[in-house]
């Protein structure tokens, strides 16, 4: 029981009147994925306080005269800016406002609420809320190891770490901060940030280096040592015999490695490509958002704009062809890193699959069809072991620093799959239907 539970969890759950009533409660609370005992915000983040305990306990890396464990000192080279190199101070201050809810312009959201120690690094919700309690369009990637991809957010509108952390602060559904100025106003007159900016770039407070201490810092989230990772280290034993048949399938008749690589010079499984997996076709018209899309951006171009319109309106669906323009685009997002996915869901750019066993009925049946569909997705002919396998496969990919939040996911998951499947389809996975066929038949059939 964490300290906070013993402050203030006892005496509230006696107050509820007994053991029988605190079983349910906790019971209740746990079944949201998260742990019961942890003391939450307004926004369901752990608190600060909570999570920095939490960060401390998982040792980051944290010796910047060395690369991080497993890694070649040239490739981790690759993965830092030339003018941001690692230091403690500004990893130190990276920290710092990483978990500052003066950021943002109601004072109670920072990165940590939506990327939450506590959570994966993620807030495990569909999609993300922010200031005023608005939601976004977009489920909230977790931050661990976000700097080892080639591109930033799911359609690659950012090219790194430092960039990114500058939009987060001024989009109107996230932290809301009018415009820089603001953000630096909020944190100006702090005499401890004035030494600390002093002490990390040698230079006074501004809005570039307040962008690349929040990056430095989440270069520090490096959690690639996964049970899958001593597996491919040669020791055989570290994974089960089904998530053991779970990669062969991955590999074969799944397909997933053709946009997952999974080996030991690319750890992450993502191609670091857009792809349209038929997830944002269920409910859209995409001829239509493409051209309310072009129009909107030939009034605004402006970086700003984009984030705001990517991550707070309808035009969200359209994924990368935000950001390139090219109808192949369509529909496509980058793939994500699976490292860590146990604990990261819900999945997708939307959230809308709640499980792993959603996320293998989905590319089981053949995604959803639409023009845009990527060529490499195609009904599996899975059955259900096969599926079993393949999950189990999937949360072998988690840190072991997260072991115990990994099995709680776990089986939270698999309670919940043998409840409900929404999105499984026998019929198109095993191609008794095709699914232009389907497609043709019109709304009464789809979604059966
Ligand atoms: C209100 C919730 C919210 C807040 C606050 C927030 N984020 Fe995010 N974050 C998201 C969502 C949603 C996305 C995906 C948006 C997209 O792809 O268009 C995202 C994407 C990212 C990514 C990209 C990861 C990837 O796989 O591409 C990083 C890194 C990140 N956020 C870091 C931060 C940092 C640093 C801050 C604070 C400055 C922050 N976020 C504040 C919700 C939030
Ligand atoms: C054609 C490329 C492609 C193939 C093949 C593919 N994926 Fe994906 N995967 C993606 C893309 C792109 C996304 C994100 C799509 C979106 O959000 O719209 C994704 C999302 C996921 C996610 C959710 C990640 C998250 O953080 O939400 C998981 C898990 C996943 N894929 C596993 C698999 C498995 C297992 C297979 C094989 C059965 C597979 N993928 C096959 C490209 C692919």
């Amino acid at each position: 029981m964490s300290q906070w539970m013993s402050r203030f969890g006892k005496p509230a759950i006696r107050a509820l009147g007994g053991a029988l009533i605190a079983g349910t409660l906790l019971w209740s609370l746990a079944t949201a994925g998260q742990a019961a005992d942890i003391p939450r915000g307004k926004h369901g983040d752990a608190t600060a306080e909570y999570q920095l305990e939490r960060l401390q306990k998982l040792a980051p890396y944290s010796d910047f005269t060395k690369s991080p464990t497993g890694f070649d000192p040239v490739v981790w080279a690759a993965f830092v800016p030339e003018d941001n190199k690692l230091t403690p101070e500004r990893v130190e201050l990276g920290r710092k406002l990483y978990f500052d809810t003066r950021l943002s312009r109601d004072g109670t959201v920072s990165c940590a609420t939506c990327h939450d120690v506590t959570r994966g690094f993620t807030d495990q919700r569909p999609v993300s809320e922010g200031i005023g309690g608005q939601l976004g369009k977009r489920n909230a990637p977790t931050t661990l190891n976000a700097a080892l991809l080639q591109t930033q957010f799911w359609d690659g509108r950012s090219p790194d770490l430092d960039h990114q952390a500058r939009q987060p602060i001024l989009n109107p559904v996230e932290m809301g901060m009018p415009d820089e100025a603001a953000a630096l106003k909020a944190i100006r007159d702090i005499p401890e940030y004035q030494v600390s900016f002093k002490k990390a770039y040698g230079r006074e407070l501004n809005y570039e280096d307040l962008g690349r201490a929040i990056g430095a810092f989440e270069r520090t989230l490096i959690f690639v040592d996964s049970p899958f990772r001593k597996f491919l280290d040669g020791d055989s034993a570290a994974i089960s015999p089904q998530a053991r048949a779970g990669f062969e399938l991955f590999n074969g008749k799944g397909r997933c490695m053709t946009c997952h690589p999974m080996n030991p010079s690319n750890p992450l499984g993502t191609d670091n490509r857009f792809h349209n997996i038929g997830v944002s076709a269920r409910h859209q018209d995409f001829e239509g958002l493409a051209k309310k899309a072009l129009k909107a951006m030939a009034e605004d171009a402006s970086e700003q704009k984009l984030d705001e319109l990517a991550v707070g309106t309808d035009l969200s669906e359209l994924g990368r062809f935000m950001v390139s323009r090219n109808r192949a685009d369509i529909g496509s997002f980058r793939t994500p890193q699976i490292l860590n996915i146990g604990i990261t869901g819900p999945y997708m750019h939307d959230g809308s699959l709640a499980t792993l066993w959603d996320v293998i009925d989905h590319y089981n049946k053949g995604g959803e069809a639409n023009p845009f569909l990527d060529g490499g997705i195609e009904p599996l002919a899975l059955t259900e072991e096969e599926i079993d396998q393949l999950v189990a496969f999937l949360f072998t990919l988690t840190d072991v620093r997260f072991a115990e939040e990994n099995q709680r996911e776990f089986e939270r998951q698999q309670a919940a799959a043998k409840k409900q499947r929404p999105v499984r389809n026998d019929e198109l996975a095993k191609r008794k239907t095709l699914p232009f066929e389907q497609r043709v038949a019109g709304a009464k059939n789809k979604d059966k």
